[in-house]
């Protein structure tokens, strides 16, 4: 008797993990959010949407935001697409409001409560959220509506138990960008906002997107990801530690980051991005933060 009942709440504990390890959905949360639409910068908007969505909604064939089929993620976790983000009311995200598109944007969770972890931003400043808005609705080339269909996501189940473990991120209001002239601060702000160190720490599983000096081998390198070729490529290691960028000057770290082109000549292949977009201040940031953050020791081969 005893037994059967252990047997039976062990059972369900089970389903339970598994039940939760695969939840996929989520309510948005109920927030208020509106754009002020006059208090917005449509070409920052723009530079700022490059760097931050472009890099995986970007399509070079039909030079919008059409979405594309994010190869730099393994097989094993399925085929995921980005989505068409132009402003197309049934391809594309015409018919989203502001605060759906700023849910799915800090949260994760999309507007038909699907949770989609490559892209959250919880710290993303109330200013730059604004700016991408704006622009997202503009009609500039990049982003006027296009029926182009790249096709939908799916899942293995490995992928699934990945998203499923996966967790959306809190809603915050009142974020303000740290001052540009505070290196350090808006250093680690970028780092965090592009999504550096999502790809340049120990593995995605891994990362903290709250607190991301939390991340497992914050800016360590070791990420294991594709090339355009199927051919598995890792992060290197950009810690201020010999087998990192110590010794690179901020010159070397420029040309590598806007140019593709590393310090030995190496040309940087995706899913290496190439952010031409970022100014010169933007860079020095960047290179500011990482001299002040823990060195990791992590000597990545082929570097
Ligand atoms: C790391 C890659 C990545 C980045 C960066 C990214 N996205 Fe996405 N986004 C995706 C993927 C992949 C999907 C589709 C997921 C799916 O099919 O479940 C998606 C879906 C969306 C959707 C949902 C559309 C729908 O079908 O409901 C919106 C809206 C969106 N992204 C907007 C943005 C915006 C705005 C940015 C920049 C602030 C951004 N994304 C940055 C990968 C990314
Ligand atoms: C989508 C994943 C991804 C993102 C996001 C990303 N990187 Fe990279 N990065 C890579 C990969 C992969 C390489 C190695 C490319 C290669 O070897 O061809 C790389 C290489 C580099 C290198 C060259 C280092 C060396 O030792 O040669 C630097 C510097 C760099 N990234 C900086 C950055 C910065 C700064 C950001 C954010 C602004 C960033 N990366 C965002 C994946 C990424």
């Amino acid at each position: 008797m005893k037994n059967s009942i252990l047997y039976i709440s062990g059972l369900s504990m089970m389903m339970a993990i598994v039940i939760t390890a695969c939840k996929m959905t989520y309510d948005a949360p109920d927030v208020q959010y509106t754009a002020n639409y006059e208090s917005a910068d449509v070409s920052e908007g723009k530079r700022l949407t490059t760097l931050v969505c472009g890099v995986c909604h970007y399509d070079p064939t039909t030079e919008k935001l059409t979405g594309v089929h994010m190869v730099d993620i393994p097989d094993i976790l399925g085929t995921v697409i980005s989505s068409n983000i132009t402003n197309h009311p049934e391809k594309g995200i015409g018919t989203y409001t502001d605060k759906e598109l700023a849910t799915v944007i800090r949260t994760g969770i999309a507007r038909d409560g699907r949770l989609i972890p490559f892209m959250q931003r919880p710290n993303m400043s109330d200013d730059d959220l604004l700016n991408i808005i704006a622009y997202l609705r503009s009609d500039d080339p990049m982003v006027n509506g296009s029926e182009s269909d790249p096709g939908k996501t799916k899942y293995s189940r490995i992928g699934k138990m990945a998203i499923g473990s996966s967790k959306p991120t809190d809603w915050n209001q009142g974020i303000e960008r740290p001052d540009r002239s505070d290196k350090l601060a808006f250093g680690k702000y970028l780092i965090d906002n592009l999504a550096c160190y999502d790809c340049h720490s120990k593995s995605f599983a891994k990362v903290d997107k709250i607190n991301i000096e939390k991340s497992k081998g914050f800016m360590g390198g070791g990420n294991k990801m594709l090339n355009k070729n199927g051919d598995k490529v890792i992060t290197p290691n950009l810690t201020p530690h010999e087998t990192g960028i110590a010794g690179w000057t901020e010159e070397d770290f420029a040309k590598a980051v806007t140019q593709g082109i590393s310090k030995n000549n190496r040309i940087l292949a995706y899913p290496m991005p190439s952010y031409a977009d970022l100014t010169e201040k933007e860079i020095s940031a960047i290179f500011a933060y990482l001299q002040s953050i823990p060195p990791i020791k992590n000597a990545i081969k082929g570097r």
